[in-house]
């Protein structure tokens, strides 16, 4: 008896010592920029594998209802991307659109569909900047898409696009390089479809709302600078630091839970990652700027409770370093969470809203019950949350 109880704590001990070493090499792996590369940007994970994105049917589409085309990103990567047409314009140019040919296109610019987007003076273009891993094609995107365009079916466009490394795109991820992205994405906008920023929205999901958020602040502190009807958030996080902090493989394991535990070994790891993503310091900075000079932005966030991939608490965090710089001496988190408790509009089951406006800008939070990391993507809120920007006074 007294043997086996040895022998099995000698066992326990060598194991849970093997466990440490487990982690402690795992810990020495994320700080291996190729390893990190992949764990955050999850790139090689297509989701669409077997599936040819040049024929736009397969994910759901109408016959060229979707252009397949690439954007020049200014340091030579090739960007695949798909203008999407909204479904009620499709059916007005039936004919002329079934009469072109299919597939991926040279010169866009040759095609009904690109004429139809700039040609129109009150069409909407959307830039979709999609999550980490998959491609324009994968999952709730293609759903996405179209809750986005439900709104106006005759004027909303979508542009959707992998950013490097994902998909048919050249090169591979990272903070510097999704940045160069989305800046030709913008300028692929602005300049060969010349649809100007009022008519611009951003969509963006989870790795998306990072890239999004560094975009619309890089263009809001340029002089002149560029600012864009809204921005949509869906499942934000504040940055990538704090996010693996609480990221939790397939929703129950902790990656650096435990070492969270542990600030200033916490901290000293944090300095390995080396994409930040600083989310909340981005949009602080695009509060500020906007606020000083008087000019109208509209932010939503949104993010459903049982998101198990980025825990929804993210996006009060998030909103919170919006709202603060938006009062001159600050709001603390507690404060700002008190205030809301009297302005919130509770939805029972939809789950509840705050809005808070200042004299030109609006900054909407819709925490929802039920819609998971990407289910959520499809749903109406998406489109009114979109409505709702082109309305706004
Ligand atoms: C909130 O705003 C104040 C004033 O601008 C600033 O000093 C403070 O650091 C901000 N807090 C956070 C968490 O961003």
């Amino acid at each position: 008896m007294g043997n086996i109880l040895s022998t099995t704590l000698k066992y326990s001990s060598i194991s849970a010592a093997a466990l440490v070493g487990i982690y402690a090499c795992f810990l020495g792996l994320i700080a291996n920029n190729f390893f990190q590369a992949h764990a955050v940007y999850l790139h090689a994970i297509q989701m669409t594998w077997f599936k040819d994105l040049n024929v736009p049917e397969i994910f759901g589409f109408l016959h060229n209802q979707v252009t397949p085309f690439s954007i020049k990103s200014s340091d030579g990567e090739s960007l695949y991307a798909w203008h999407i047409l909204p479904p009620e314009l499709y059916r007005k140019n039936e004919e002329k659109l079934l009469a072109e040919p299919a597939g991926f296109v040279q010169d866009i610019t040759s095609r009904l569909a690109f004429r139809l987007l700039q040609d129109d003076p009150d069409a909407v273009l959307i830039l979709h900047f999609h999550g980490a891993g998959g491609t324009v094609g994968s999952g709730y995107r293609t759903p996405n898409y179209r809750a986005l365009s439900a709104g106006r079916p005759e004027k909303i466009h979508v542009l959707t696009f992998d950013y490097r490394g994902f998909g048919y795109s050249t090169g591979s991820p990272s903070e510097q390089g999704m940045l160069l992205d989305g800046l030709a994405v913008v300028d692929w906008a602005t300049r060969v479809a010349g649809i100007p920023p009022e008519r611009i929205l951003i969509f963006s999901q989870s790795m998306g709302t990072a890239v999004a958020s560094a975009i619309i602040n890089h263009f809001a502190l340029e002089s002149p600078a560029t600012i864009f009807a809204g921005t949509v958030f869906v499942a934000a996080f504040v940055d990538v630091p704090t996010l693996v902090a609480t990221y939790r493989i397939a929703g129950t394991i902790p990656i650096l839970g435990p070492l969270a535990k542990f600030p200033i070994a916490f901290r000293y790891l944090s300095t390995f990652i080396r994409d930040k993503w600083l989310t909340g310091d981005r949009l602080a900075g695009y509060v500020k700027v906007n606020e000083a000079a008087g000019r109208k932005y509209r932010l939503t966030f949104i993010h459903a409770q049982d998101d198990y991939d980025i825990p929804w608490t993210h996006t009060p965090t998030t909103f919170h370093r919006a709202v603060n710089a938006t009062v001159p001496r600050g709001i603390t988190f507690e404060d700002l969470e008190a205030e809301k408790d009297i302005i919130k509009r509770d939805l029972g089951e939809a789950g509840t809203v705050v809005e808070w406006r200042t004299e030109t800008g609006v900054l909407r939070e819709e925490i929802l019950k039920y819609g998971l990391h990407d289910v959520i993507m499809g749903n109406p809120i998406v489109t009114l949350a979109v409505m709702r920007m082109l309305d706004s006074k």
